[in-house]
């Protein structure tokens, strides 16, 4: 039966990340997959992937993670921020990928009707421990315990002032999009970070959770009619609800991570129809 998939956090930088990848197939040749983010530092590794994932899906739609976002030494596109994100979704574009920037697609299979809405949000620090009240304290704590994301020295936000200062333009431009969706229609939400806090209450350390979120959306699947959320980044693959929304964290994650789970790596997550 034709389906609605997602997988996301790929990391094809890893060899058998690739291999994975490279296995994917539709069950049915009219399912699509949603590609929540973190698939490559490079450009060419996230060509090359979307490339191999539209030959075989009916539809592939894509959202940035931080690992394309980052300006990263090894990656001969050398392009940061906003100019990075506008050349991604050019290459997504070439390949008939969807991005955040396209007119939302409305899956009709089983399951359906739901729009399906791609996100680029980002984060804004807002996720603190109690024992910080600013995004400084925040960061002086998380520093503190040797606590960094690599975003910090890769993913620049020109020509924002602020990761944050950018978080803040995406999210009013996304909900002016939002906002004009015709209303009583499902939605799926597709971002790289959980859309509420709570997925992040498990993290190994709770300092993290800074670089994983906004506030800012913290009622965006119930104010946009969400049957289903669907986020990855955290590496934590599971099932959440959250007042009656099913949320999906869908990612693959580094080697060391999937070898030690019980499932095998690389399986789709069904989003429509419910499984
Ligand atoms: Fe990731
Ligand atoms: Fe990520």
């Amino acid at each position: 039966m034709t389906a609605l998939l997602a997988i996301s956090d790929l990391h094809i930088g890893y060899a058998e990340n690739r291999r994975i990848l490279e296995d994917l197939r539709p069950g049915d040749p009219s399912d699509w997959l949603l590609v929540a983010g973190d698939v490559s530092e490079e450009v060419a590794g996230l060509e090359w992937a979307l490339t191999l994932l539209s030959r075989r899906f009916a539809k592939v739609v894509w959202v940035p993670g931080n690992h394309e976002m980052w300006t990263h030494p090894s990656d001969p596109v050398q392009l940061r921020g906003e100019e990075r994100y506008q050349h991604l979704v050019k290459v997504c574009r070439s390949l008939g990928v969807v991005t955040p920037e396209d007119p939302y697609p409305t899956w009709t299979g089983p399951g359906g009707p739901a729009v399906i809405v791609p996100l680029f949000v980002l984060y804004d620090y807002t996720f603190r421990t109690p024992d910080a009240e600013t995004k400084e304290e925040a960061l002086a704590l998380a520093y503190a315990k040797d606590v960094v994301c690599t975003d910090e020295f890769l993913l620049h936000p020109d020509p924002h002032d602020s990761r944050d200062a950018w978080c803040a333009a995406r999210v009013a431009e996304t909900e002016r999009r939002l906002a004009a969706l015709p209303p009583g229609v499902p939605t799926v939400l597709v971002n790289h970070y959980p859309l509420v806090r709570e997925p992040t209450l498990v993290l190994r350390h709770p300092e993290f959770a800074i670089w994983c979120g906004t506030e800012r959306t913290a009622d965006w699947h119930l104010r946009f009619n969400a049957c289903a959320a669907v986020y990855g980044h955290l590496h934590i693959p599971r099932t959440t609800w959250h007042d009656g929304v099913r949320f999906e964290e869908v990612s693959l994650g580094y080697p060391r991570e999937w070898r030690s789970r019980p499932t095998p790596p690389g399986r789709l997550r069904q989003i429509l129809p419910v499984p």
